[in-house]
């Protein structure tokens, strides 16, 4: 580039500005060729690069990678990276520079349209997936886009509704994956929500995208609005926004262009965005032909020289060692629940194996709506079955999926040595666009599994969903399988477990409830009157069903291993915890079985009296995920993991009330005794109350190995707001 970047603003006219912040269509940006700045092609992600289109149908095909929940499953940052930098190759391919993914809003409840893609209902990892997955894209020179900015967790009437959420759950909960995403990931692009939050719409909010995503997290980078979002042309930009998507434009481009006229938006608010617009070029290398002193090329600088990027050629390889990764990736996000040994199979022991389920040729691979792509190909876990068994061995099939179906399956399980039913979800049931009506399994597959299950007791049950089903028959079942949305190498990554091929490498990213009435936001969701209250508040998840000491079908964290693994005894390097300090945990970790596999040590704090709602202090939940370390270990093999933990991770977040000290009664204190000054703060911020906390290590939020204890000494001061999360 042969000038800075508020030299090249400067030798912009304010319409060649205003034009730069919207669409110049559904999937580009303008140019200004006069002045050699190009236009940027964007790509729908997350599990793949669709291109420029909306319509699958027309696309050109894509790589398709586990989904968001599926990542979830695998708790490995490092994996996520690999996926996602092959999403951005293939963006790519298809001449795309900016990838709308990832998504990180979380599962606060099992009926969310779009749960498929958001990674987890635990921020913490969800914060360190986003953070990997938005490494790997940048890796490859694209911006990763992290949406949908915030408390887009419902489909119901997405464009009006408004997210009520209090700040503290805002910020302990639902920020937190975006914080990481700003702060560690040093994502490029933020895509704000189509909700309102506490009343006020997203895009024109202030607090949200100015306070909070600019000035305090100190986000540089290009505020984008989701597709057709953009309401008002005045708030929106003076709240920092920056880019109006899809084009043409309403809110922006020349309303914008005649608002700065108008004096009613600062002609210094619409270069800060250009800036931050060219910065983004600049980052991705596309400014190197950019010159502040323009070609004569008659253009005066009118909207009339905008440059639309030209449709790119797309040409999106099929890479064979993708397919093997993918592979390898997708069985490493598998879940086992339930294994009464079962599993592994043992192929050469087999002579008749009976396969069934609407899901049982071609399991779901993928959720709806702006997430989905063509994939490359489709397999068969039917084809790929009867060829890794054999001749030798006879594979029945029936999809049953009707109640005749399910009783031709229940003679035809009774008479073979194994059966395998595979249920589950669809594209069609999981989608952007629309929430689920019920968590059940549609159509007649509950009773497929429980007749399978009665006649034939070497029965395994995969379910194929993108978020929680109800398995009221999960104790029924000899060996039983999560698969979430795996990609397109979902079919051939379940046979490798299933005949012990692969280990199944994955944990549960979110608690399997036994019941819809048991969760979180019953009652409060999808919304209603244009308002859905986040009236669980912090109790997300786990958190929930632990304060509530409620039963769940298989907790958050669980998963099974084909070997056995020995979690030792954890050594902190200090059983104190001062202000400023960090404290490492260092837990050993030994396979004590007799294959290779994975196990995912995980780490929570319990703080003092978490669980209990004594009068001043803060409510905290009963435990909070704050590291997590998945490894690899051959049989007898030892290593240790480590937990690195600051004081965030002892902390709590407290909105204050600058009102109080003027509220509170004047009432004598010798009859009604002052409240300690942590009751009432004046200044909001991460705080840490004093205490001795419990580090709980153990495999699941519900197998809790060893716990230790540690002194915190907190305090009556807000934490630095310039210390990153852990
Ligand atoms: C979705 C976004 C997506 C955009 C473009 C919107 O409907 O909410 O996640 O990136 O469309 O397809």
């Amino acid at each position: 580039m042969t000038a800075d970047l508020a030299t090249l603003v400067s030798a912009m006219t304010l319409d060649e500005k205003a034009a730069l912040t919207a669409g110049a269509d559904n999937w580009s940006t303008f140019g200004v060729p006069r002045l050699g700045v190009p236009g940027v092609v964007l790509s729908d992600g997350p599990v793949g690069a669709r291109g420029a289109t909306v319509d699958r149908e027309s696309a050109t095909t894509s790589v398709a990678i586990p989904s968001g929940t599926a990542l979830g499953a695998s708790f490995d940052p490092a994996l996520v990276a690999r996926l996602s930098a092959i999403v951005a190759r293939q963006a790519l391919d298809k001449g795309a520079r900016v990838l709308l993914a990832p998504t990180v809003n979380l599962h606060r409840h099992p009926l969310w349209g779009r749960n498929f893609e958001g990674f987890s209902e635990d921020p913490l990892l969800s914060a360190k997936l986003a953070v990997a997955y938005i490494q790997g894209v940048q890796g490859e020179g694209v911006a990763a886009t992290v949406k949908h900015f915030v408390g887009n967790e419902a489909e119901h009437e997405r464009f009006t509704c408004s997210t009520d959420v209090d700040e503290r759950a805002l910020r302990e909960c639902y920020l937190v994956p975006f914080e990481h995403a700003v702060r560690h990931g040093h994502v490029m692009c933020v895509m704000t929500a189509y909700n309102r939050v506490n009343g006020e719409h997203v895009p024109d909010q202030d607090r949200l995208l100015r306070q909070i995503l600019r000035d305090e997290w100190g986000f540089d980078g290009l505020v984008m609005s989701d597709w057709w979002a953009m309401l008002r042309t005045d708030d929106a930009a003076r709240a920092g926004l920056d880019l109006e998507m899809p084009g043409p434009a309403r809110s922006f481009g020349p309303a914008l262009a005649a608002a700065v006229r108008a004096g009613r938006v600062a002609e210094a608010d619409l270069d800060a965005k250009i800036r931050r617009l060219l910065a983004l070029l600049d980052g991705l290398g596309l400014l190197d032909g950019a010159r502040a002193v323009p070609t004569d090329d008659g253009s005066k600088g009118g909207t009339e020289g905008l440059g639309v990027v030209p449709r790119p050629e797309e040409h999106p390889q099929d890479r064979a060692e993708d397919r093997a990764a993918l592979r390898r990736a997708a069985a490493d996000c598998i879940v086992l629940l339930r294994n009464d040994g079962l599993l592994p199979l043992d192929p050469g022991a087999l002579r008749r194996v009976a396969l069934f389920g609407a899901r049982s040729e071609h399991p779901s691979i993928m959720g709806g709506g702006s997430a989905k792509v063509r994939p490359h190909y489709q397999l068969s876990l039917l084809e790929l079955l009867r060829e890794r068994l054999g001749p030798g061995v006879e594979v029945l099939h029936e999809a049953a999926t009707d109640e005749t179906g399910v009783v031709a399956a229940a003679s035809a399980a009774s008479e073979a040595d194994l059966a395998i039913v595979v249920v589950g979800t669809a594209e069609a049931i999981e989608s952007e666009g629309y929430d689920r009506t019920t968590m059940d399994l549609p159509g007649t597959q509950d009773a497929l599994v429980r007749a399978v299950t009665a006649a034939n007791p070497r029965t395994v049950v995969v379910v194929t969903s993108g978020a929680p089903v109800t398995m009221s028959w999960a104790s029924e079942t000899a060996a039983l399988i999560q698969c979430f949305f795996s990609g397109q190498e979902t079919a051939s990554a379940l046979l490798d477990v299933l005949v012990g091929d692969a280990e199944p490498g994955g944990r549960l990213p979110t608690t399997l409830p036994l019941r819809l009435e048991h969760t979180p936001a019953f009652g409060n969701f999808p919304g209603e009157a244009s308002h859905v209250r986040y009236g669980e508040g912090l109790l997300v998840g786990y958190r929930w069903y632990e304060a509530r000491h409620l039963p769940v079908a298989f907790p958050f964290g669980h998963g099974l291993s084909y070997t056995s693994f020995e979690i030792g005894a954890p050594t902190l390097s200090s059983v104190h915890l001062g202000s400023g300090g960090r404290v490492l945990v260092d837990v050993p970790v030994t396979n004590s079985g007799a294959r290779r596999g994975a196990e995912v040590v995980q780490c929570y704090v319990a703080p003092p009296g978490g669980g209990t709602a004594a009068p001043g202090a803060r409510f905290r939940p009963v435990k909070e995920l704050r590291g997590f370390a998945k490894v690899w270990l051959d049989p007898g093999e030892s290593t240790v993991v480590s937990f690195d933990l600051g004081e965030r991770s002892f902390a709590h977040y407290d909105a204050a009330d600058e009102d109080w000290a003027e509220l509170v009664p004047r009432r004598p204190h010798e009859v009604y005794p002052p409240p300690p000054p942590s009751a009432h703060r004046t200044a909001s911020g991460w705080y840490v109350a004093p205490g001795t906390y419990e580090l709980a290590i153990g495999r699941s939020s519900a197998d809790i190995a060893h716990s230790v204890l540690l002194a915190v000494d907190g305090g009556d001061a807000p934490l630095d707001p310039a210390m990153l999360p852990d």
